[in-house]
């Protein structure tokens, strides 16, 4: 594009999990290098981009919502161009293309082609690339990210587990990651422009392989490069959470002792429908070993309620399995069917009201263990990495524990990237409350001051 003409502005809009997050920022650099700028600002857009989410019918729903109004956009301002990007357009396809409101759609593994694809969208062209690539990962892109406190950093990419109830193999391809090596230099950038937190992600993400290096090694590489830096990642499944991955936790002080392990269902028959590769004994016994070697560790996980044939004794089974295990946080869902899974062919055969009533027992047990597990903390100090103004109130700042619990607290000279201490006053299920403790215990390590 001539550097004489103003570049053309693209609001990027992003739905699903933190890998899309991920994404929308390799989509921001290539569009960065493709002679594009980005805008947050819907009204200003030449292009609307919609990173989209198909996981669940609901996700899919939302979106179409979205669609709507941006239609409205581009009647009232014309040569604005729309977008599809992510999972639903990899599942979609050419269906989503046949909407007159709709001018490209691209899969996760074309975004190469975007800028092309935009700049001849403008002339009026419709543009589709949805092919799965073996080998794309993006190791050479720098994503445009905005400074912050905390960043997002794909390692992997796709999934290969096939759980019979999922569409991410289909939307996202087979698995592949990128190498130790660049990795480990986007930390050092990340480290260097002030980032205090770094979350490795992939659907499988403890699936990472990079020739010799597994996700143990990953770890402990990204762990070396500033000792002041939280390391994160999400999502494991429990296949794939190897000894050498939790002694790693237990070890370096920086790896945070939170582990999000989703389970799905506390019953084995309905385990081997889904092909989660594991029992309930072997969850357990999994779980076991992560609390006796990382202390203090917090676990939260995933569940599924009414799966296809799901009786009424095996959800109870699920409402045994979070009772034993007291999680700390669980994401809960409503089974919903998704073509060209295996469990689509499966007979969808529990009501939406029932799947409703499962997972509201799932939910409030998990919210009555969390505030119970929360209230044991008031009076305990809790180190805290400070994100910024709460969403509630300016007056007050907000910043998270290293097992990934909020914390809200009085604002005072502090400033987001600034860790403190604070002594937990007050509770509710999800949020820890309190006021700066008096005097900061500087020395404590970071896995000391562990809540
Ligand atoms: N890769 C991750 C999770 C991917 S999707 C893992 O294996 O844990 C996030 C969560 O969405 C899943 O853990 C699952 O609980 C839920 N999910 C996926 N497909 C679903 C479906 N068809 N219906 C309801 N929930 C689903
Ligand atoms: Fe989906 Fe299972 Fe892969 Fe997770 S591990 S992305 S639930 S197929
Ligand atoms: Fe959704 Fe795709 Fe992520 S289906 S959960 S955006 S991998």
């Amino acid at each position: 594009m001539s550097t004489s003409i103003p570049s053309r502005r693209v609001y990027i809009e992003t739905y699903g999990c933190q890998m899309n997050v991920a994404d929308s920022e390799v989509v921001g650099g290539i569009l960065g290098s493709g002679g594009y700028a980005l805008t947050k600002d819907l009204a200003e857009a030449d292009a609307i981009l919609v990173n989209t989410c198909a996981v669940r019918e609901n996700a899919e729903t939302r979106i179409y919502g979205r669609l709507g109004l941006f239609s409205t956009y581009k009647r009232r301002k014309p040569g604005v161009i729309v977008g599809i990007l992510g999972c639903m357009a990899e599942r979609l396809r050419k269906d989503l293309l046949e909407q007159e409101r709709i001018d490209l759609v691209v899969g996760p593994d074309e975004y190469r082609r975007l800028p092309d694809l935009m700049d001849r969208a403008f002339q009026g062209e419709k543009g589709i690339a949805v092919r799965l690539s073996r080998v794309e990962n993006y190791d050479d892109i720098m994503p445009l990210r905005t400074d912050g406190v905390s960043a997002w950093l794909s390692v992997m990419r796709g999934c290969d587990k096939f759980c019979t109830f999922c569409v991410v193999p289909f939307t996202r391809g087979r698995e592949r990651s990128r190498s130790l090596k660049n990795l480990v230099d986007e930390v050092h950038a990340l480290a260097e422009r002030g980032f205090k937190e770094v979350t490795l992600l992939g659907q499988n993400v403890n699936s990472y392989r990079d020739g010799e290096h597994d996700f143990a090694d990953l770890m402990k590489a990204v762990a070396r490069v500033d000792r002041s830096m939280r390391v994160r990642f999400t999502t494991s499944h429990p296949q794939d959470m190897s000894d050498r991955l939790i002694e790693a936790i237990a070890t370096e002080e920086n790896l945070c002792p939170s582990v999000h392990l989703p389970v799905q269902s506390g019953a084995d028959r309905i385990l081997r429908l889904m092909n989660r590769t594991y029992t309930v004994d072997q969850y357990l016994r999994l779980v076991g070993k992560i609390r006796s070697t990382i202390p203090g560790v917090s676990l939260s996980t995933d569940i599924i309620s009414g799966f296809p044939t799901e009786t009424e004794a095996e959800h109870g089974m699920t409402v045994d399995l979070i009772r034993e295990v007291r999680y700390d946080g669980a994401y809960t869902f409503k089974y919903s069917p998704r073509e060209n899974t295996r469990a689509w062919e499966m007979p969808d055969d529990i009501s939406d009201e029932e799947k409703g009533r499962r997972v509201w027992d799932v939910t409030e047990l998990q919210h009555a263990i969390s505030l119970e597990m929360n209230t044991a903390m008031i009076g305990s100090t809790v180190r805290v990495l400070v994100e910024g103004a709460s969403r509630k109130s300016d007056r007050d700042d907000t910043g998270r524990t290293v097992t990934n619990r909020t914390v809200v607290f009085p604002h005072a000279d502090e400033q987001p990237g600034d860790e403190l201490d604070v002594r937990i006053e007050r509770v509710n299920s999800a949020t820890l409350i309190g006021v700066r403790a008096a005097e900061p215990v500087r020395s404590l390590s970071i896995k000391e001051s562990a809540a």
